[in-house]
């Protein structure tokens, strides 16, 4: 059994993120999720909650239960970070080591691997920012799990979707050599 942290980020497909967070649950894994605030404009915590059977971190300043601040004692009990869906917002904060947040404060306090799965729109896909900041990330070890494309919710049919639930679970778990 592994312990999965699973960052959720500003994304409408986050609700996407509730079928991942079952496979995990369904395979044994104990799953610790990390929403951002904009995450949370689109699915509720309580629905994480409920599905992942723990708490769900989202403000980094909330009164933990321990003395240890919330993001510090979940970077050291994570055995692999996975993001998504990622925000093309968030793929910049991870490439540049930001920490304003519960997830990017975790994301740099942790020595687990990382993997993302971004979903965006075609536009902020294709940016030049955009992509050298997934470089950025690969070259650091991060694995990334490319996205599909299809019709976005934008309305338009391009680059972005984010990858199916499936395939983020087994890329997940065998990076951990569990699959
Ligand atoms: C309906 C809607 C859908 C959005 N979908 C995405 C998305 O798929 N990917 C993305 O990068 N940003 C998307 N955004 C913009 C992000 O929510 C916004 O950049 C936000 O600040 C991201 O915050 P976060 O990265 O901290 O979660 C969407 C915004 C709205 C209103």
């Amino acid at each position: 059994m592994a312990t999965i942290l699973l960052g959720v980020t500003g994304s409408i497909a986050a609700y996407k993120a509730c079928e991942l967070t079952r496979l995990f649950v369904k395979g044994g894994h104990d799953v610790h999720v990390i929403m951002t605030q904009a995450a949370t404009r689109f699915v509720s915590p309580l629905t994480f909650r409920t599905i992942s059977r723990n708490p769900v971190s989202v403000d980094m300043f909330d009164e933990p239960e321990e003395w240890v601040p919330g993001h510090i004692a979940l970077a050291e009990r994570g055995d692999v970070l996975v993001v998504a869906p990622c925000t093309a917002n968030v793929t910049a904060k991870l490439a540049h080591g930001l920490a304003d947040d519960m997830l990017t404060a975790t994301a740099l306090a942790t020595k687990a691997p990382l993997v993302i799965a971004p979903a965006m729109n075609t536009g902020m896909w294709e940016h030049p920012a955009t992509q050298a900041n997934l470089a950025t990330l690969a070259a650091r070890g991060a694995a990334l799990i490319d996205a599909d494309t299809g019709d976005l919710a934008c309305g338009v049919c391009g680059k972005g979707r984010m990858a199916d639930p499936q395939k983020i679970f087994e890329t997940s778990l065998r990076l951990l050599k569990l699959l």
